[in-house]
């Protein structure tokens, strides 16, 4: 049983797409060891991202996620116990908007 999470969110101006290659790689490796998996898709300042993972790793994840000030406008638009990964290969890596759109199409 795992959380699957989705949020929208804006990137603050201050950072910079190098920043968040930065996070990114930060979260990938954060990320392993919690268990937790899902896509980061990045839209010029605007960011889609789904969490995939133990509930508690999830949610704990989520609430720091939300005091983050490099991003503002945290909305939560679903949040689901689904029985199996969708995005279980994809570690935390950063896709398109339509990528994810595609995806998000199989779901
Ligand atoms: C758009 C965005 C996505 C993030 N995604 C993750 C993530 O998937 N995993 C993660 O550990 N941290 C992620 N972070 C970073 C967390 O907000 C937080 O800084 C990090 O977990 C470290 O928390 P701490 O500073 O309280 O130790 C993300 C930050 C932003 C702005």
């Amino acid at each position: 049983m795992f959380l699957r999470l989705v949020y929208v969110s804006n990137l603050s101006d201050d950072v910079s797409h190098e920043n968040l290659d930065a996070i990114v790689e930060r979260s990938r490796a954060r990320n392993e060891r919690t268990g937790v998996t899902g896509i980061l898709a990045v839209d010029d300042r605007r960011v889609l991202q789904i969490l995939e993972g133990p509930p508690d790793a999830v949610q704990g994840l989520y609430e720091r996620i939300l005091n983050d000030r490099r991003h503002h406008e945290v909305v939560e638009i679903d949040r689901r116990i689904v029985d199996a990964r969708h995005f279980g290969s994809w570690g935390m890596v950063r896709r398109s908007m339509v990528d994810v759109v595609m995806l998000a199409m199989t779901l």
